[in-house]
């Protein structure tokens, strides 16, 4: 028998440090006016090539993006080093992400009015996990001592969507009373912050759901799962070449192609119309039109990428209240950015309201879930 999933509670943890474009900036600026000093010989004879200069209007009027969250701030300003400078942590200490997602997952549990007892299942889903194994998702089960089954799941920036369908599949076919979907988006190790392309997308966040049958919901905002997609197409326009192969193909592990990279161009053109035609035939699938959808918690990448997809979508602009931003204040948090849109703008709705939650990103990936408030 088919359960009835809903979405109980979901909750945000942000990281303390801000990082301004103003920051940012003036450290990048500084870092390539002394890389091009140092090497001026070299760029002279066309050896090197200069680094050009990055500016707060440009990334503001391309992205949207004003600021974004650091989880450590110390050493992405210091232009000797260039990304943050975490402790490491010994084996037997708490690692990073699980200190990110237990905050989050304590927030959402809190916010579905639930507690472990109500979950048997944790999945850890993001674009990055500081290790292999054991899962970040088994130690943070661990830590909120959950008896059922927990793993990690990376599917770039659309993580969350596509964790939040394997969670809803799992409740309706009733092989699981619970899930908690935690995305411990811990992206500013993978910032290259001496590239002016893509030095100011990425900021930390972390963020979580609860999933439950609608027969065990206790929270006040509720909302019923009415349809869900996951679709990917193999592009290779966003990358990241980090993994375990650089140990033994001897390869740099830390040059450029192992951190985020992407053309950006490329990824703007293909994939708001892939998204827009999406969320378009999801809506209409569960017997509604665009028109009907209360809120759009979509991706958060990008400003103009956002407007572009709901005017071909709408036919019109949407206002911040129909499609709120909050990358503006985050930047693009990898695949928590609509959860963040989610977390911050979902009480106001009334019961029969439709809101969609939707990704897109590397892989490329677009997942959605049209939900309707209980
Ligand atoms: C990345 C992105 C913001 C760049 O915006 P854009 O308008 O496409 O800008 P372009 O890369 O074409 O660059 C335009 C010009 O600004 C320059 N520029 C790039 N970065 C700059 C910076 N930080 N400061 C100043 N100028 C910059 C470029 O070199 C280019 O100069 P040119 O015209 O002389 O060649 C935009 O393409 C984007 O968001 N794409 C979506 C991809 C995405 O969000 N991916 C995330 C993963 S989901």
């Amino acid at each position: 028998m088919s359960q009835t999933v809903v979405i109980s509670g979901a909750g945000l943890w942000t990281p303390e440090h801000i990082v301004t474009n103003e920051e940012l900036v003036e450290s990048y600026n500084a870092y390539a006016q002394a890389h091009n000093a140092r090497h001026a010989d070299a760029i002279d004879a066309g050896e090197v090539e200069a680094l050009p200069q990055s500016s707060t209007e440009f990334i503001e009027k391309a992205s949207g993006i004003k600021q974004r969250y650091a989880y450590v701030k110390d050493g992405i300003l210091d232009i000797e080093r260039m990304r943050p400078r975490l402790p490491r942590r010994a084996d037997d200490e708490l690692s990073h992400q699980a200190q990110i997602a237990l905050a989050a997952a304590q927030a959402a549990l809190d916010a579905a009015h639930a507690s472990a007892d109500d979950i048997d299942m944790v999945i850890v889903s993001c674009a990055y996990t500081e290790r292999s194994y054991p899962a970040i998702a088994i130690e943070v089960q661990h830590a909120l001592g959950i008896e059922g089954s927990g793993f990690d799941m990376l599917v770039a920036c659309s993580a969350a969507t596509f964790a939040l369908q394997r969670a809803h599949d799992a409740i309706a076919a009733g092989s699981s009373k619970g899930v908690l979907v935690i995305n411990p988006e811990l992206t500013s190790p993978q910032v290259n912050y001496k590239d002016r392309d893509s030095h100011f997308i990425f900021g930390d966040v972390g963020t979580a759901v609860v999933l439950q049958p609608k027969d065990r919901v206790r929270s006040p905002h509720a909302y019923e799962v009415l349809g869900l997609k996951a679709v990917t197409v193999y592009s290779n326009n966003i990358r990241s070449n980090f993994g375990y192969l650089s140990y033994v193909d001897d390869s740099d592990p830390y040059a450029n192609d192992k951190l985020f990279h992407q053309n950006g161009r490329k990824v703007f053109k293909e994939v708001c119309p892939m998204a827009a035609d999406h969320l378009k035939a999801q809506v209409e699938q569960v017997g509604a039109t665009v028109d009907g959808v209360k809120r759009w918690w979509l991706h958060q990448a990008n400003l103009n990428m956002n407007q572009l997809i709901v005017r071909r979508l709408l036919g019109r602009d949407a206002s911040n209240d129909e499609a709120p931003t909050v990358l503006d204040e985050f930047a693009n948090t990898a695949s928590a950015g609509s959860i963040i849109a989610f977390c911050r703008h979902h009480e106001d709705l009334v019961r029969g309201d439709l809101g969609v939650i939707c990704s897109f990103g590397a892989g490329y990936s677009i997942g959605s879930l049209v939900v309707r408030k209980l």
